[in-house]
C-alpha cells in the first residue's frame, strides 16, 4: 500500500552521474541495510503476490539477487538466479538487451526450471525494461511460466512497463 511506497521512497538515493554522466542511479543499499524497513518491504510484496501465485523466486543479478532471497525464504520456496553472462557453471540459454552504450547478456541454466513451474521473477529497479525483458524470455525458454514480475521501484517516464506489455509488472513504488 501507500505505507511501503513512502517507505521505499523515503530509502532511495538518487546519485547523479552514475554509472555514466547523465544517468541518476538509483541506489536502494540504504533500504536494503535497514533490517526494519526491509523486512516491511518484502512483507510488503508478499502480501501483494501472496504465496499460492509461484512455485519458484528468479532473481536478477546483482541486486535482484537480495530480494529474491528474502522473498524466496519469506514464502517457503527456492530461488533460481539469472545472471550475467559467463558466471553459470553448466548449459545455458542466454539473451542479449540494449543498455545506454553498447549491450549486456543475461543467462539461465537450461534445467532451471521444471515444465510449467511457475516463476515469480524480482528485481530491484524497472528502468527501460531492457533488463526484465531479457529475464522473462529466459526463464520462459527455460520452460518455466512467469506468474508475475515485481520490483521495489519503477522509472515511469522510461516507460519499461509498455515495452514489456501484455507482461504485467509489480512496482511498490513509481516514480
Ligand atoms: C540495474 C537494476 C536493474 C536494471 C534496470 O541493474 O538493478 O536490473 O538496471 O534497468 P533497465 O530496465 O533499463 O534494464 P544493473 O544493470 O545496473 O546491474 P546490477 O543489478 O548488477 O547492479
Ligand atoms: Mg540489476
Amino acid at each position: 500500500g501507500p505505507e511501503v511506497a513512502a517507505l521505499v521512497a523515503s530509502r532511495v538515493l538518487d546519485v547523479p552521474d552514475f554509472p555514466k554522466p547523465g544517468i541518476v542511479f538509483k541506489d536502494l543499499m540504504p533500504l536494503f541495510a535497514d533490517g526494519t524497513v526491509f523486512r516491511q518491504v518484502i512483507d510488503g510484496i508478499v502480501a501483494h503476490h501472496g504465496t499460492g501465485s509461484f512455485d519458484v523466486v528468479a532473481g536478477v543479478e546483482a541486486r535482484g539477487f537480495v530480494v529474491a532471497a528474502a522473498i524466496a525464504y519469506a514464502t517457503g520456496k527456492g530461488v533460481v538466479p539469472v545472471r550475467k553472462a559467463g558466471k553459470l557453471p553448466r548449459k545455458t540459454y542466454s539473451a542479449s538487451y540494449a543498455l545506454e552504450y553498447g549491450e549486456a547478456t543475461l543467462e539461465v541454466h537450461e534445467d532451471a526450471f521444471v515444465a510449467g513451474e511457475r516463476v515469480l521473477v524480482v528485481d530491484d529497479v524497472l528502468a527501460t525494461g531492457g533488463t526484465a525483458g531479457a529475464a522473462l524470455d529466459l526463464v520462459e525458454r527455460a520452460g518455466g511460466t512467469v506468474s508475475g514480475f515485481t520490483v521495489l521501484m519503477e522509472l515511469g517516464f522510461l516507460d519499461g512497463r509498455k515495452r514489456l506489455a501484455p507482461r504485467t509488472v509489480h512496482a511498490l513504488l513509481t516514480v
